[in-house]
């Protein structure tokens, strides 16, 4: 189909925005939420549910709010299933769109934790993110010895148009590739030594988009990468490539529509957010692209135990809904940043909280202590960091 066919034959991006934030706020309306569970049996929390919560106060400027689900706790915790209902108006599956959990075998796919987040999220009127159809990490365990420099490519368009093909029209954004920038890997342009990179060299990137854009043309293709958002000399070093990247996709007319800033901040580097950010997302967003925040959590274990454990705790409470709202209000300056999304609902399931060595190595001075790093407790109740972001959504003004 020719590209002007193709651009008449699809609903533009904006109606199918507009389409998607219509059906949630239609859903929202139409719908009367069974009493909160929180507050069943308990005093009601004031303040954060129905118009109060995190996707009223974004809708009101047109921007999509949501979180990445874990699917077991979606299906087997009522207040977290009550806690994405009441705050999303999007969603992404931290981890059941991903190869591993959806290639258990070269020649199969494994669809139903996906096809439970997409039914959950339809149920509720909600947008959908993909993530992701390219990625070095969880990768399945027969890739390596199964995937070749010469069937390399067949693999990654046939998972590509089988997974994106499937969702086709479901899927607000998908992160095509996700962190192909790494410049310590010295490779050329700053890419990253991975396996796909390793398979097929930087071409893998256009294979995927292209493909991607084929099997889905409603999609918003993004690129998604992380160590970008601050000041600090190795982020301004990645940031420089990923523009590079960026701007060399465009200017060869590789399909992409948006830059995902995964946005993984903690308390002991927020201070170095600044002037950079904002002129990379300038750049983006001249580039006529979009910018979604879309994995956003701040790591608090550069803050020590103040006076005692219970003081301790609301100064990293603060400190953490500082930097929430601060960056946040910071990114939506930019009429260009339009998804703003956490990685994950409430503390206790962060993968920065990850029990065992796993998890320690995010928190390497305080091991045995929980992060404080989303806007939840564990009970379900608002963090200082829901209210910070509830404040920065009202401050869009573009
Ligand atoms: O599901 C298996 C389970 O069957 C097995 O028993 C268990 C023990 O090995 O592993 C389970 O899979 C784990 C999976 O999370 C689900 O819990 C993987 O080992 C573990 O590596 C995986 O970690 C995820 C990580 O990405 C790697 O995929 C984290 O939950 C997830 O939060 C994290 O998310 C990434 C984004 O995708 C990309 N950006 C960075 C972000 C944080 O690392």
């Amino acid at each position: 189909m020719h590209m002007a066919e193709r651009e008449q034959a699809r609903p533009s991006r904006r109606t199918f925005a507009k389409q998607a934030l219509a059906v949630g706020a239609a859903t929202v309306a139409a719908r009367t939420l069974p009493t909160p569970l929180h507050a069943q049996g308990t005093t009601a929390v004031p303040g954060f549910v129905g118009k109060d919560s995190l996707k009223a106060h974004a809708a009101a400027h047109g921007l999509f709010a949501g979180a990445a689900v874990n699917l077991h706790l979606l299906d087997t915790n009522p207040a977290y299933k009550q806690t994405l209902i009441e705050q999303c108006n999007i969603v992404v599956a931290e981890n059941a769109m991903k190869w591993g959990p959806m290639r258990p075998t070269p020649d199969t796919f494994q669809f139903d934790e996906a096809d439970r987040l997409v039914a959950f999220a339809e149920q509720h009127g909600m947008a959908i993110r993909g993530h992701n159809l390219c990625w070095h990490e969880q990768l399945p365990g027969w890739f390596e010895a199964t995937v070749t420099k010469s069937n390399a490519e067949e693999f990654l368009v046939k998972h590509i148009q089988t997974v994106a093909g499937r969702y086709r029209g479901k899927i607000r954004a998908w992160d095509v590739v996700n962190e192909a920038i790494k410049p310590e890997d010295g490779q050329p342009d700053g890419f990253r030594n991975g396996p796909w990179y390793k398979l097929l060299g930087p071409r893998f990137i256009e294979i995927a988009f292209r493909t991607a854009r084929a099997a889905d043309p409603h999609a918003l293709l993004t690129y998604n990468d992380y160590d970008i958002e601050t000041d600090r000399p190795q982020d301004v070093v990645k940031r420089a490539a990923v523009l590079q990247l960026i701007e060399h996709m465009k200017q060869t007319g590789m399909p992409i529509d948006a830059v995902g800033v995964q946005s993984h901040l903690s308390t002991g580097s927020a201070a170095q957010i600044g002037a950079g950010l904002d002129t990379f997302v300038s750049r983006v967003q001249a580039l006529g692209l979009k910018v979604f925040v879309t994995e956003l959590d701040v790591n608090d274990d550069s803050l020590g135990d103040g006076t005692s454990p219970d003081e301790g705790l609301r100064a990293r409470q603060q400190a953490v809904a500082e930097v929430y709202g601060r960056y946040v209000g910071s990114m939506l300056k930019h009429p260009a940043v339009t998804d703003v999304l956490t990685w994950g609902v409430a503390n206790g399931a962060s993968w920065l909280n990850a029990p065992g060595k796993g998890g320690a190595k995010f928190r390497p001075l305080h091991p045995d202590r929980k992060e404080v790093c989303l806007p939840f407790t564990d009970a379900y109740a608002p963090e200082p960091a829901f209210f910070a972001l509830r404040t920065a959504y009202d401050s869009r003004t573009s």
